[in-house]
């Protein structure tokens, strides 16, 4: 591997906290622990530097990147004067699992932001994030740590796999606490519109700011869809090789009882199902992808679950969906995706299998 493996899962080292910042200012990449999933760092206002990013990726350059920052003082670098709306939003949710798109200041190139005038930022939770931000001094452009189309990478040895030869540094954090990308929030009429769902939910900015409204692709395929008003939602996402296919009803019943159907027809199945479930299914193949009543730990292990799928001799995945409350709103954004949109909502009339 070319990468410079860096163990921080018990204790970080400072001089090499400051070597890593000062590779990311030197437009370097850095894969670096998140409290959502790992990134891919370099220094964001450095154009060759994030050129590298989305060549490592195979990133289509339309689709573009965050800005992480450490600091609330570097909000006023890089974006113009903010709304009410947004400004509560960063007193509640920075730092943490939050994306807020802005209107962009001249300083933020144009790699970062794909051409538009708005950039995403974020300021991230996780120490070692914050502390390789304040030594590089300046806001670090990263995307998920995976391969453009791939799940996004929360456990270290997936990403050694996918990135090991393709970055600078690899830096260790342990498995990433939440699993899940961040909620993309933009305000549009003093209203927040989510453009991607994650670990800070509907319910939450709604209590927060009284008024919530959800991007209409988040639960459809938007492949066609002219106006997109987050590229990255229109591109395949996190689809494992082998076929998917999603199954959900509030009737846990009922979902059991599909699944079973969908088994029978197709023997040569593996199946995606919570750990309550798991004994109801009579075949070989089983994934334990967590507690139904904790949706925490689904979040938690879906992406590497949805990679270890390829690796079985199977023709189907048939994976069990969740209650779109909560967090379950941004697995079932995820999982529809892997699935291609093959999906049996077992409440509506209308499958859109
Ligand atoms: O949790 C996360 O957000 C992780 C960690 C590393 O921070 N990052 C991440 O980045 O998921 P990425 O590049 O995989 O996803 C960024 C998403 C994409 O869907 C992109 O289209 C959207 O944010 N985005 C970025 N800039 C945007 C903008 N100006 N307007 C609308 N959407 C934007
Ligand atoms: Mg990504």
């Amino acid at each position: 591997m070319k990468a410079k493996y860096i163990d921080f899962t018990k204790t970080q080292d400072e001089n090499m906290l400051k070597e890593l910042g000062q590779a990311i200012r030197d437009g370097k990449l850095v894969v670096l622990p998140t409290e959502t999933v790992y990134g891919i760092g370099t220094n964001g206002l450095n154009e060759e530097g994030v050129k590298k990013i989305y060549e490592a990726k195979g990133r289509s350059s339309d689709n573009p990147l965050i800005l992480h920052i450490s600091d609330k003082n570097m909000l006023d670098e890089l974006t113009f004067p903010r709304t009410n709306v947004e400004n509560k939003l960063i007193d509640t949710y920075f730092p943490g699992p939050l994306t807020l798109i802005l209107n962009r200041k001249p300083i933020v190139p144009n790699t970062v932001t794909a051409g538009l005038e708005t950039v995403a930022i974020r300021m991230p939770s996780n120490p070692i994030a914050q502390k390789i931000i304040e030594y590089a001094n300046v806001p670090i452009a990263a995307p998920s740590a995976n391969i453009s189309g791939k799940p996004s990478g929360t456990v270290i040895s997936d990403i050694i796999e996918e990135l090991g030869d393709k970055v600078d540094y690899i830096v260790d954090g342990g498995p990433s606490n939440i699993g899940l990308e961040s909620t993309v929030v933009r305000v549009v009429n003093e209203v927040p519109v989510i453009l991607r769902p994650g670990k800070v939910t509907k319910e939450e900015l709604l209590d927060c700011i009284g008024n919530v409204t959800l991007d209409s692709h988040l639960l459809e395929n938007c492949d066609t869809a002219e106006e997109v008003l987050s590229p990255g939602m229109k591109y395949h996402h996190y689809s494992p090789n082998t076929k998917c296919v999603l199954v959900y009803s509030k009737d846990n019943d009922k979902l059991v009882n599909k699944t079973k159907e969908l088994l029978k027809e197709n023997p040569n199945s593996l199946v995606i199902s919570s750990s309550e479930n798991i004994s109801y299914y009579s075949t070989q193949f089983v994934l334990d992808v967590g507690s139904r009543f904790h949706l925490e730990e689904i979040s938690k292990n879906i992406f590497t679950t949805l990679r270890k799928v390829d690796s079985y001799p199977v023709d189907l995945v048939i994976i069990e969906g969740v209650s779109q409350e909560g967090i379950g709103l941004a697995i079932m954004n995820r999982l529809i995706r892997a699935c291609d949109y093959n999906y049996f909502d077992l409440d509506n009339e209308k499958d859109n299998k």
